[in-house]
């Protein structure tokens, strides 16, 4: 006789943007946020920059806050930075077909006089920023009509080119300036901050909501882990959620893996109740992913010196002194300062308040030292 069994499904999402079951330690990022949609035009948190290492969250974020706009009945356009984002941004803000318009009214956006259609000349580079800010009034016309604003939020923005920088950015400040309900959330790699801040044009952004992710608190690791297994089916020891969650060091996309690889090595033997070897497997396994997904592809288009520097501080277990590094290094402090220089442009290091240098990519260090000397 077939048995067929109702199976659950692995509740850990170990994807780039994959939203996952509980989100850990970000619960003043949202609340800000959100806060800024009730506290009307002008509004702290309305306008927002959000940053952090690779795999710390910020597309989960902007995903989360999305929803918090939605919530408060607000049109949303996300976007990622590439080649085209104020052409693509233009053709969202005109689309007549979001849902809400059709319940509600069928709204005449007009931009440029009359025509919805955009023509060739609109989109000109030269002419985009009064493009794009006529379309945003156009669209923040009609939706003010019932109350409600709009969010648009772009990721990747360390991607993005200045000349759309300094459209979106001139278009939101005169939406600020005429008092609209509009938000604008920017998520990207720690160096977009030092891009859009360093640029005269764009200055206003410097009042900006910043906010760096960073790891999560392991005690929340733990606390999340017992919840996630518990919800899903899986029973596991103290001990072993303990072990579990100081295996990730806090970092969201090691959490993900952790967790997914956990369960799936009790759900292959069949078991709702986690062993102490699924623990060891689904940590081996997560790290494996962790290397391949995050180190392998951080150290490739590294050169030679470059990872010589970074072996040298892989040698201490948290930030390294510059003079300290160009000795391990048998080099001289203005030699290791160029390739200091060049990987702290790369964001794989960082520099600390003290002056030192730290690993700015999560787990590099543990790569580093797993694979010195094998090649
Ligand atoms: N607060 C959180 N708690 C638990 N897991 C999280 C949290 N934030 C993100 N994650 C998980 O971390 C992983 C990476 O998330 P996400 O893709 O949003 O990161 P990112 O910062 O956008 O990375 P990248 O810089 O590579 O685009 C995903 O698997 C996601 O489920
Ligand atoms: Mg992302």
């Amino acid at each position: 006789m077939l048995h067929i069994t109702q199976r659950k499904m692995n509740p850990f999402k170990p994807t780039a943007g994959g939203e996952p079951p509980l989100l850990i330690g970000r619960e003043r990022v949202v609340r800000d946020f959100d806060k800024g949609l009730d506290n009307g035009v002008g509004a702290p948190g309305r306008i927002m920059l959000i940053t952090g290492a690779r795999g710390t969250g910020k597309t989960v974020m902007l995903t989360v806050l999305g929803d918090k706009a939605r919530a408060h009945k607000w049109d949303v356009i996300e976007e990622t930075a590439s080649d085209g984002l104020c052409e693509r941004l233009v053709s969202e803000l005109c689309s007549k077909d979001s849902l809400i318009d059709k319940l509600t009214f069928a709204p005449s956006i007009t931009i440029a006089g009359a025509s919805v259609s955009l023509g060739e000349a609109e989109l000109s580079p030269k002419r985009m920023p009064e493009t794009l800010r006529k379309a945003m009034s156009a669209r923040l016309d009609a939706l003010e009509k019932r109350d409600a604003g709009l969010m648009i939020s772009i990721d990747e923005t360390q991607a993005a080119s200045r000349a759309d920088l300094i459209a979106i950015a001139t278009a939101i400040q005169h939406q600020i300036r005429e008092k609209r309900n509009v938000s604008i959330v920017f998520a990207g790699l720690p160096q977009m901050i030092s891009d859009l801040f360093d640029d005269e044009v764009i200055t206003f952004l410097r009042r900006a909501r910043t906010n760096v992710l960073a790891n999560v608190p392991i005690d929340e690791v733990k606390e999340s882990f017992a919840q996630t297994f518990e919800d899903s089916g899986m029973s596991l020891d103290t001990s072993l959620v303990e072990k579990a969650a100081v295996a990730t060091a806090g970092y969201p996309y090691m959490i993900q893996l952790v967790g997914y690889y956990i369960w799936d090595a009790a759900d292959a033997r069949e078991s709702t109740v986690i062993s102490k070897e699924d623990v060891n497997e689904g940590i081996r396994e997560a790290r494996v992913d962790l290397d391949n997904a995050v180190c392998v592809p951080e150290l490739h288009g590294l050169s030679k010196n470059d990872k010589a520097y970074l072996e040298a501080m892989a040698v201490s277990d948290g930030p390294s002194g510059t003079s300290e590094v160009a000795k391990r290094m048998g080099r001289s402090a203005k030699y290791a300062a160029t390739y200091r220089k060049r990987l702290l442009d790369a964001y794989v290091i960082r520099q600390t308040d003290r002056g030192e240098v730290d690993f700015a990519v999560p787990f590099l260090r543990e790569y580093l030292r797993g694979h010195m000397q094998k090649g």
